[in-house]
């Protein structure tokens, strides 16, 4: 899949992203943006031959597979959590496909699959958020058997509207974080699949199990009443 017609994707999201780009091929687009783009940019590419994911990991992106582009937001004054700023582009992502649920932090996942995967940099007083979406992938090139692709979930998806649809949730939801709006961790709460789940949370120095309590107000994992800002989340027993 791939953009048909840019220009129709530029004005339906002009009130939010005023510059929205597109290219065939690229290393990365969270690379390219953190080199340079103002606030408001949009970089879509039908395929990256080095994509960044969470944790210093690859991220496979093969051409016209995903939706994969980065935009630039501003940190707002006074300053907002990080931390819920990296749960807003998964609750946009489920905005837009009501199917879909939320691994701790943003891992969006269909019947306990990913589907897709958000990384965000923050480059003061930039932030640059990567989304990959799996819209059209074949089984054999998913990375993991955790993995899925909507597709393959039964949902068909026209490229363009989709685009349309999830650069205006984001935006959406964006506004939310700048404005320190209490609805978008209620939101995440409720598609959050993490929260009551019994988890294994790998951090750089070791590992801890427990039950999720919930998600704090600053977007932290709280698992047996200890909060955790980063780490990789795994389900105990899975849906
Ligand atoms: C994850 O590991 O779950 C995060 C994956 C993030 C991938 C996206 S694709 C668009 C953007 N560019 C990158 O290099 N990474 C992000």
């Amino acid at each position: 899949m791939t953009v048909r017609d840019i220009q129709r994707i530029q004005d339906a999201v002009a009130e939010y992203w005023p510059n929205v780009t597109w290219v065939e091929s690229t290393g990365s687009t969270n690379a390219d943006l953190l080199r340079e783009g103002a606030p408001g940019t949009v970089l879509i590419a039908d395929e990256q031959t080095d994509a960044k994911g969470r944790l210093g990991r690859q991220w496979v992106s093969p051409k016209g597979a995903q939706l994969a582009m980065s935009m630039v937001l501003e940190v707002p004054d006074p300053p907002q959590p990080f931390g819920l700023l990296s749960v807003a582009p998964g609750v946009a992502v489920t905005d837009v496909v009501p199917e879909a649920q939320l691994k701790w932090p943003n891992d969006v996942q269909i019947g306990g699959k990913k589907i897709a995967g958000i990384l965000s940099a923050l480059e003061m007083p930039r932030v640059i958020v990567g989304i990959g979406i799996n819209v059209a992938m074949r089984t054999d090139d998913l990375p993991t058997d955790t993995s899925t692709a909507l597709n393959l979930e039964g949902i068909e998806v026209d490229f363009d509207d989709f685009t349309i649809d999830i650069l205006t949730a984001m935006g959406r939801r964006f506004a939310q974080w700048q404005q320190g709006d209490p609805q978008l961790l209620a939101d995440y709460r409720a598609v959050c699949s993490t929260i009551g789940q019994q988890v294994r949370i790998e951090l750089h120095d070791g590992s801890v199990t427990g039950a999720v309590d919930t998600i704090n107000d600053e977007g932290e994992v709280v698992i047996d009443g200890t909060a955790y800002a980063v780490g990789d989340v795994h389900h105990l027993r899975p849906q």
